[in-house]
């Protein structure tokens, strides 16, 4: 018998708390082996795997839903299962089967089912993925054994405003990635690389940092933990660059743009860009939309004030409701996104 759940949801932040059980499995002499259940927070492995050494560990991030009529929705599972495989390809890794990834989800959220905060509650299940390397290897080379896992956690928002202004920063000194490096892959060594752009800009007071493209720092890349979109005179504007995680977010984005008549433009963005928009935000699994009060450029000390009359744009306010509305059920999925657990 579990204990009951004491657990504020509306007040949730965005941090671990334990569940009742992660799914592992491992890849060893050429295949994967079968699904595990286990109810502890620990893994077992050699001092030597690759994934401690030579950063083979990659992951992704999606989230599981209350919905109004209390089934429990995992939005675009399939988007994020291939995308892993692109991360897999680019640290030479192995690919996991998409099928074995979604059976590996829908069987983790199932198991902690009791975790889904309740609809209204603004919070969800957070899900993450993760698979390293877990052969030995002193010499650089990639591993021949993997672990898959996939461990949930309840969450409130990303941003401490939520769907509030936030303001960000550019730091020119900082680069996250390389112009053809791993940007385009959800990989801990870039997350570690960005730790300490991170670092500077909260003690500033800022919530992240807008980094612009590695080649020139001419055009703006993403936003920390999340990829960037603007509202330019009534077009959805966000970068195109090779250096950035693909967000299915933001992707998502583009097509609800599209769906409401608003134009979608991917293209390079010039910082400059940022006198021109009405509207901007961070968009991601963890952050939503964040909306953009001020984009600060410490070293030039220019500051881009985006939403001059301090309050979240119409069309961010708009593109914002109908993705929660298709996550918790209350609006039609007609691009077919949302997995119901059975
Ligand atoms: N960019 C980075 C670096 C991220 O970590 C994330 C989060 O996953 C995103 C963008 C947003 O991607 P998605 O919308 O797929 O969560
Ligand atoms: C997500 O949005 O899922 C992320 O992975 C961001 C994060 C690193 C917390």
């Amino acid at each position: 018998m579990k204990e009951n759940l004491n657990i504020d949801w509306s007040k949730l932040p965005f941090d671990y708390m334990r569940t009742d059980y992660n799914v592992r499995c491992y890849f060893e002499n050429g295949k994967w082996g079968d699904i595990e259940v286990s109810d502890s927070e620990n893994i077992n492995m050699h001092i030597a795997a690759t994934s401690l050494h030579y950063g083979q560990e990659i992951f992704e991030g999606l989230k599981a839903f209350r919905g109004v009529d209390g089934k429990i929705r995992i939005f675009r599972l399939h988007e994020n299962a291939m995308r892993m495989r692109e991360s897999a390809t680019g640290l030479c890794m192995e690919p996991i089967p998409v099928e074995l990834f979604e059976e590996m989800v829908l069987k983790v959220v199932k198991l902690n089912e009791r975790f889904v905060p309740p609809y209204g509650t603004g919070a969800s299940l957070y899900i993450r993925p993760l698979e390293i390397g877990m052969s030995a290897s002193v010499g650089v080379r990639k591993a021949s054994e993997y672990l898959f896992m996939v461990l949930v956690t309840p969450v409130g928002p990303y941003f401490k405003t939520g769907f509030g202004l936030t303001n960000i920063c550019i730091l020119r000194e900082f680069d996250r990635v390389a112009p053809k490096g791993t940007g385009r892959w959800k990989t801990g060594g870039n997350y570690a690389a960005g730790l300490a752009a991170g670092e500077l800009a909260h003690s500033k007071g800022y919530s992240a940092v807008l980094f612009l493209d590695p080649r020139e720092k001419k055009y703006l890349d993403e936003c920390g933990p999340a990829n960037f979109f603007a509202i330019k005179d009534g077009v959805y504007i966000t970068p195109q660059s090779e250096s950035i995680l693909p967000s299915i977010t933001n992707k998502s984005f583009m097509q609800l743009a599209e769906d409401m008549g608003i134009k979608v433009e991917q293209r390079h963005i010039p910082v400059e860009e940022l006198e021109e928009v009405q509207e901007a935000a961070a968009c991601g699994t963890a952050a939503v939309a964040s909306p953009i009060g001020e984009i600060d450029d410490i070293d030039t000390g220019h500051k881009y004030v985006i939403a001059k009359d301090g309050k979240p744009g119409p069309i961010t306010t708009r593109l914002y409701n109908s993705l929660r509305a298709i996550q918790y059920g209350e609006q039609p999925d007609v691009h077919n996104w949302c997995t119901i657990v059975e």
